[in-house]
């Protein structure tokens, strides 16, 4: 309870419903990618049906990742986070359940619009015109729910997690304002373009980055039953990133129109943010040491750590392909799709898989129906990656190398096909993965009910551990 109402302090039905969304838009954004990987192949499983045609559903592929699977799951991770760091419960429960409707229906009016035809010509943006002001009212929506908690708190001090919540909170109306609106109607041209590339990294550095690194930094001491390495270093991290990252947006046009001093600015930014990167690792990693066998017996951790892994990976690999001497081999290859879904996939989608772990049973109330069905879910998933990542990556320098040496598009073409095989193979594992994996969701909601909805996620990461 909480304040002395009878709300309960974190609404788990939200949680659960939320979730739901979440897996089911997984399942459609990878359907999508699949299908577009058999395009690839020649194979396209719906030939001359327009509504069905590639480019379409590949905007459903992005767009349903990043707004459906996981900004749903991020909103159910808030859900349970700031009510147990702020000890005060959301601001309403029916304005959560009616953010919850408004999002879902969201979600579906971007598909319905983007395979009837309306999707924008703004990457990541594609959400047709005329959703556009109802996912804005719903972000400022969100805001307010979630932000009444922490202004109401009278925890002393505010833990890290919070002051990455409320600057994804502060950033992500504006991110999503600037890149929908901006360059559609008022700033057309190469400076509309460096704005898009704004909006695809703010999208990703501003609302995923914060709130992801916000959970783990909840999530990461709970489970390890120790306070996190050094609060300092996660502050550092923290102003970091609020520094740098807006600044790198036009590192997605290098070697474009956009005037060269704002592709340096972006190119020394990027590197520059390899300092966050820094922080949150050797954090984390200083937190772990000691309790490394947490790892293998807990599955949450082990998604968490993964991600992290892959995270400094993906950011390492930032810091070199920013710069214009691997641009020249690497630009439009396939070797930024396999970084794409490193960062992601691998970073943000494996964070989701271990939430998932963690808070499914609380919120339905059973213990997981089969933890070996989790363990197989989580090698099948990583290992599919891994062997996406790799494909790609070296399929990417195969096609830029060949460009370079200016052979003919055809011969690079037909270079790519082995790589592209590779890719709809682990696509293919990768969703029977997820099949296992949402089976195992239905099964363990269906289970005979048990006592074990409120613990044992503790009081505050901040001191955890203490007297443990
Ligand atoms: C079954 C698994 C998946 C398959 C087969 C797949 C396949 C694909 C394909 C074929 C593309 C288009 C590449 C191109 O245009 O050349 C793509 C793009 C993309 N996918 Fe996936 N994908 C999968 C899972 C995911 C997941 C889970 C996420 C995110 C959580 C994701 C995020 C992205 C992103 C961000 C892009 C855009 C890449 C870019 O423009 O550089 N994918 N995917």
């Amino acid at each position: 309870m909480a304040n002395g109402d009878s709300r309960a302090l974190v609404n788990l039905d939200l949680i659960r419903w939320h979730l739901i969304a979440s897996a089911t838009f997984m399942m459609v954004s990878m359907l999508g990618g699949l299908a577009y990987a058999f395009q690839f192949n020649q194979l396209y499983p719906f030939p001359s049906i327009e509504w069905l045609s590639p480019g379409r559903v590949r905007m459903v592929h992005t767009n349903m990742a990043a707004y459906g699977f996981i900004a749903n799951a991020f909103i159910a991770g808030l859900l349970f986070a700031i009510p147990r760091l702020t000890k005060k419960p959301i601001f309403s429960d029916q304005l959560g359940w009616m953010i919850f409707g408004a999002w879902q229906l969201t979600m579906v009016l971007t598909v319905i619009g983007q395979l009837a035809g309306y999707g924008q010509a703004i990457e990541w943006g594609e959400t047709p015109s005329f959703v556009d002001p109802l996912v804005l009212v719903g972000l400022v929506l969100l805001v307010i729910n979630m932000s009444v908690p922490i202004f109401r708190t009278e925890e002393p001090g505010l833990y890290v997690s919070l002051w990455y919540f409320l600057a994804a909170f502060g950033w992500t109306g504006l991110v999503y304002f600037m890149g929908n609106f901006l360059p559609e109607y008022w700033v057309p041209g190469t400076a509309g373009a460096a704005i898009t590339g704004l909006f695809i990294h703010d999208l990703v550095g501003l609302f995923v980055t914060p709130i992801g690194w916000g959970l783990m930094y909840f999530f990461v001491p709970l489970l390890l039953r120790k306070p996190i390495w050094s609060h300092a270093l996660s502050l550092i991290g923290f102003w970091g990133l609020a520094f740098f990252y807006p600044m790198q947006g036009v590192h997605h046009f290098l070697l474009s129109p956009i005037p060269m001093y704002a592709q340096y600015g972006a190119i020394v930014a990027t590197i520059a943010v390899e300092i966050v990167v820094l922080t949150v690792i050797v954090n984390f990693f200083g937190t772990l040491h000691g309790r490394s066998e947490a790892i293998r017996g807990n599955l949450a951790l082990r998604w968490f750590y993964t991600g992290m892994i892959l995270y400094a990976l993906t950011c390492l690999q930032c810091a070199f392909q920013v710069t214009l001497t691997f641009q020249k081999i690497i630009h439009f290859t396939d070797w930024v799709v396999a970084h794409a879904h490193m960062v992601m996939f691998g970073v943000f989608g494996f964070w989701i898989y271990g939430f998932f772990i963690e808070v499914w049973p609380r919120v339905v109330g059973r213990p997981w129906v089969s933890p070996r069905l989790l363990t197989l879910h989580y090698w099948m998933t990583m290992s599919a990656l891994a062997l996406m990542i790799v494909d790609l990556t070296a399929g990417g320098l195969v096609q830029g190398f060949l460009w370079r040496g200016l052979n003919h598009w055809g011969d690079s073409v037909i270079a790519s096909m082995p790589f592209w095989w590779v890719r709809t193979l682990s696509g293919l594992i990768i969703i029977s993965a997820q099949g296992l994996f949402i089976y195992a969701l239905w099964a363990t909601a269906r289970q005979p009910s048990t006592e074990m909805t409120e613990a044992p996620v503790g009081a505050s990461p901040a001191t955890a551990g203490v007297g443990v």
